[in-house]
């Protein structure tokens, strides 16, 4: 449980979800849309919970591989930066990304709550200045040692030879935090998941830490370390700093204070160890709570490989999006691609899961229903049973659903809810309404089924954002499905009886495979 639900009625339960910053060299993929799509449909779960809010996402403008970039495209770092981070933001409009902050690492807010944090770990004795050589590979913007790269020196992540920098650096010690961090490890069990990510983290701890550089001298796209501006941030430690500025680290101590000990961040694997050593160590460093929680998921394998630019296998999410709507896109993401494990996208695969889930079980129960209370009922959608058998699997089916938003398994909170869909239209085919008379008969098994459909709007909505509502409105229910609250409005019987059902088009068109 994140947010604790036994808080008294006049706390306000917290939940600051976060994404990664995402580097402005390159247009928006699936892969980066599955995270900020994961922490939408959180945001929006936790706010129908009740929970204040606060989700944010942003771009990471500084750096070598974006001055590349930049230079590649014959523009200014800033001026890549602008155009990048807008496209950030039209992708994230594009998917009903309800983010409630966008950070730039370019802003002025985030250089003053960089300089500030830094200036902490740096004034408790955290940092200091040693010359060093070293490999690194541009497109991680991180130096390794020779044990980790592939044969022929390349990166083990983006296979390609790293280069020797050599300049004297500020150095963070963080093989001086090995102990307290595995004491955090040992003591805040949650704090990393899934299990196979948390042991791989204290995996890298127990394999021995050593001191990091964290800033450089030869170029100048970069935040300027405090004590001494010729030197700038190197890109990582501006970059995690990010979490820290938009709640006001550094300026607004009150609402970082509210906000810092409900923080869920939410990565992709290759970034685990930044987020799950380097930044509760530095955080330890400057005085500060390591994060609440940092949930790491897996990659989206295209081929069987990881996009990357030089692969030319990156996915724009509005070429899916135009195939099958913004539902039908989040839907996939979120029920089909289980969070924690790589995953296969497959096109195939997905209009599979759209036309089963989507086009034939819920787009038809709502069409049956639909269509049933307008020839039985005189389109006024009747009551459910309170006793109904249907009851007793939505109760079962709302604990499910709900476990599984707040461990972030939303394939499994989906998966739960989708049972609640196949048993009302088994439910339908049993009592077969359309053949049969009008009466309490007829009634009760629509009006059961009205009341199924009221509930998964409310279940599903964090993936549907907009069939959701449409729902909630042609079954004739009044105002926004995101106004409900849980776990009030997921109890059985809500369905109020007596309103206009409205049949409509179909919600989900069947996609010829
Ligand atoms: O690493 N599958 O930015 P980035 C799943 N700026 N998720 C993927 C993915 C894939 N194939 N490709 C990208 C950076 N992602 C830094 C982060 S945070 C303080 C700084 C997602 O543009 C996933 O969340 O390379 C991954 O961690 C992130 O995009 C990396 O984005
Ligand atoms: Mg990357």
């Amino acid at each position: 449980m994140e947010a604790d639900r036994r808080l008294p009625s006049w706390a306000v339960a917290r939940f600051y979800v976060t994404t990664p910053i995402y580097y402005v060299n390159d247009a928006p993929h699936i892969g980066h849309a599955y995270t900020t799509v994961t922490a939408d449909a959180l945001a929006r779960w936790h706010r129908m919970c009740g929970d204040s809010v606060h989700f944010l996402t942003g771009t990471d403008e500084h750096g070598l591989k974006v001055a590349r970039a930049a230079q590649a495209n014959g523009l200014t770092p800033k001026e890549q930066a602008d155009r990048t981070s807008e496209r950030y933001k039209e992708v994230w409009k594009s998917l009903d990304v309800t983010n409630d902050d966008f950070i730039r690492t370019t802003e002025e807010r985030h250089y003053k709550a960089t300089a500030a944090l830094m200036q902490a770990a740096y004034d408790n004795g955290w940092i200091e200045l040693r010359p060093y050589e070293g490999l690194y590979c541009v497109a991680c913007e991180a130096y390794y040692v020779e044990a980790e790269l592939e044969d022929g020196n390349l990166c083990p992540i983006h296979h390609r030879p790293v280069e020797v920098l050599s300049e004297e650096n500020y150095f963070f010690k963080l093989s001086e935090f090995t102990e307290r961090l595995l004491s955090w490890y040992q003591d805040n069990p949650g704090a990393v998941s899934p299990e196979s990510k948390r042991n791989e983290a204290i995996g890298l701890i127990r394999g021995g830490l050593r001191d990091i550089s964290i800033s450089r001298t030869s170029i100048r796209w970069g935040v300027p370390v405090p004590w001494d501006p010729e030197h700038v941030f190197y890109v990582w430690y501006d970059a995690l700093i990010n979490y820290a500025t938009a709640i006001g680290y550094g300026s607004d101590p009150d609402t970082f204070g509210l906000w810092w000990p409900h923080v869920h961040h939410l990565i992709g694997k290759d970034i685990l160890r930044f987020h799950c050593v380097y930044w509760p160590a530095l955080l330890m460093a400057a005085g500060l709570e390591p994060p609440k929680r940092i949930a790491v998921h897996g990659y989206l394998l295209v081929g069987g490989e990881k996009m990357s630019k030089t692969s030319l296998n990156q996915i724009a999410p509005g070429d899916l999006v135009s195939d099958f709507g913004v539902d039908g896109y989040r839907y996939h993401f979120l029920r089909d691609q289980t969070f924690g494990p790589d995953g296969d996208f497959s096109y195939e695969a997905m209009v599979a899961r759209y036309n089963s889930d989507l086009a034939n079980n819920l787009g038809n129960l709502l069409a049956r229903v639909s269509t049933v209370v307008e020839r039985k009922c005189s389109g006024v959608g009747p009551k459910p049973d309170p006793a109904s058998r249907l009851g007793a699997v939505a109760a079962e089916v709302y604990t499910q659903a709900a476990d599984a938003w707040e461990r972030i398994a939303p394939s499994e909170a989906l998966e739960a809810t989708w049972r609640l869909v196949r048993e009302a239209n088994a439910a339908l085919e049993a009592a077969e309404p359309w053949k049969a008379e009008p009466g309490p008969q007829v009634d009760a098994v629509l009006g059961d089924c009205l009341e199924v459909l009221r509930l998964v709007a409310l279940l599903a909505s964090p993936a549907l954002s907009r069939a959701s509502q449409e729902i909630w409105r042609r079954i004739g229910l009044p105002g926004e499905v995101t106004e409900q609250r849980l776990p009030d409005a997921g109890a059985w019987g809500g369905y109020p009886g007596g309103v206009r059902v409205e049949r409509g088009a179909p919600l989900f068109p069947r996609i010829a495979s």
